[in-house]
């Protein structure tokens, strides 16, 4: 399976560290072999190899700042921009992980839709390009006859979307609520163990769980986009974003949080979609609720649903190797349903 990816930053590079270390056990196991036949980012420029790039020399190149740094090899092309490749690029599956866009989610979407009507399958873990561009793309998707995955997207690589949208297939899924950031999760975390606020974000700066602009994650946006995503992908709604109720966390204090520990609750970035309505807020729990003792970067989700009740899901809301195996996952999806 060739892939390309559109994006080089902390899941780009979790993604290929992973499909390294991965290499013999995916061929031995699933019989599936991923090559990296291009990466493209906005600035830090762009290698395109048919045959397949070397990841750990992508790695060692992205580190020292530029993808120019990467040994230069016959049949090997440099500078092609992201639509370039999507349309003319040689590969199976576009991988989209460049940094989402919160205002108009370009120009992922104009790439992805390139990238399908070229014939690829695109899997992302870009929330703006879902946020804006689901329905268009999706359509596009089922009239090119190819795979749109996003599992990334929602909760890392913890199965969230597809606990939703297959598992649960059957069962009528009338809300799902959790806590769908890790960022603020582990600010507000860390701030409950006496941090500061500036020093818990740039801990989880440096960790790799924030977006590229972090007022997206503590203003409480990102989630925002995350509720949208599960609103498109569990009940057909896109809802709009612009007209979402949003609050995040950048407001509370030292002294928010140490008055809820007092009372025995904590504070968490509560994410609540049902039908009807979406809408993300910051809420003091009791302690013994489930969702209250969700700490770190860790995020939880719980589908409501008439056959079988609640079901929570558990597991790493951000990361490099754990967005990285969303991406993965998909990328199973598609070798089990084409053999590719
Ligand atoms: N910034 C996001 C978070 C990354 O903190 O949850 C994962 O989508």
């Amino acid at each position: 399976m060739k892939v390309g990816l559109i994006g080089f930053g902390v899941v780009g590079q979790g993604f290929a560290a992973l499909i390294s270390q991965k290499a013999a056990d995916l061929s031995h196991r699933y019989g599936l072999e991923v090559q990296i036949a291009a990466v493209a980012t906005r600035s830090r420029g762009s290698l395109y190899m048919p045959d397949g790039l070397n990841p750990e020399s992508l790695l060692t190149a992205i580190k020292s700042g530029s993808l120019d740094t990467y040994p230069d090899q016959a049949g090997l092309r440099r500078g092609l921009s992201p639509l370039a490749l999507a349309s003319e690029g040689n590969f199976d599956v576009l991988i989209e992980v460049s940094p989402s866009n919160l205002k108009d989610g370009q120009p992922a979407i104009s790439v992805i839709e390139a990238a399908l009507h070229a014939g690829k399958h695109v899997v992302l873990a870009n929330k703006g390009a879902l946020v804006y561009g689901y329905e268009s793309l999706s359509k596009t998707a089922v009239a090119a006859g190819k795979r749109l995955l996003f599992e990334a997207s929602v909760m890392a690589g913890t199965p969230s979307l597809r606990l939703g949208m297959q598992s649960l297939a059957g069962c009528a899924i009338s809300e799902a609520r959790g806590i769908v950031n890790g960022t603020t999760n582990f600010i507000l975390t860390q701030m409950g163990d006496g941090l500061s606020y500036a020093d818990a974000l740039a801990e989880a700066q440096r960790l790799g769980y924030a977006e590229t602009d972090p007022t997206a994650d503590v203003e409480g946006w990102d989630a925002a986009a995350k509720a949208v995503i599960l609103g498109a992908a569990l009940f057909g709604r896109q809802f709009a974003f612009d007209q979402m109720q949003v609050k995040g966390i950048s407001q509370l204090t030292a002294q928010d949080i140490a008055s809820a520990a007092a009372a025995g609750e904590r504070w968490k970035l509560i994410a609540r979609v049902t039908p009807e309505a979406a809408a993300v807020e910051p809420m003091r729990l009791p302690i013994t609720h489930p969702l209250a003792n969700v700490s770190g970067a860790t995020n939880a989700i719980t589908y409501t649903t008439d056959l079988m009740g609640d079901i929570t899901l558990v597991g790493a809301g951000a990361g490099a190797v754990q967005t990285g195996f969303g991406l993965l996952s998909d990328l199973m999806e598609i070798h089990r349903e084409t053999g590719i």
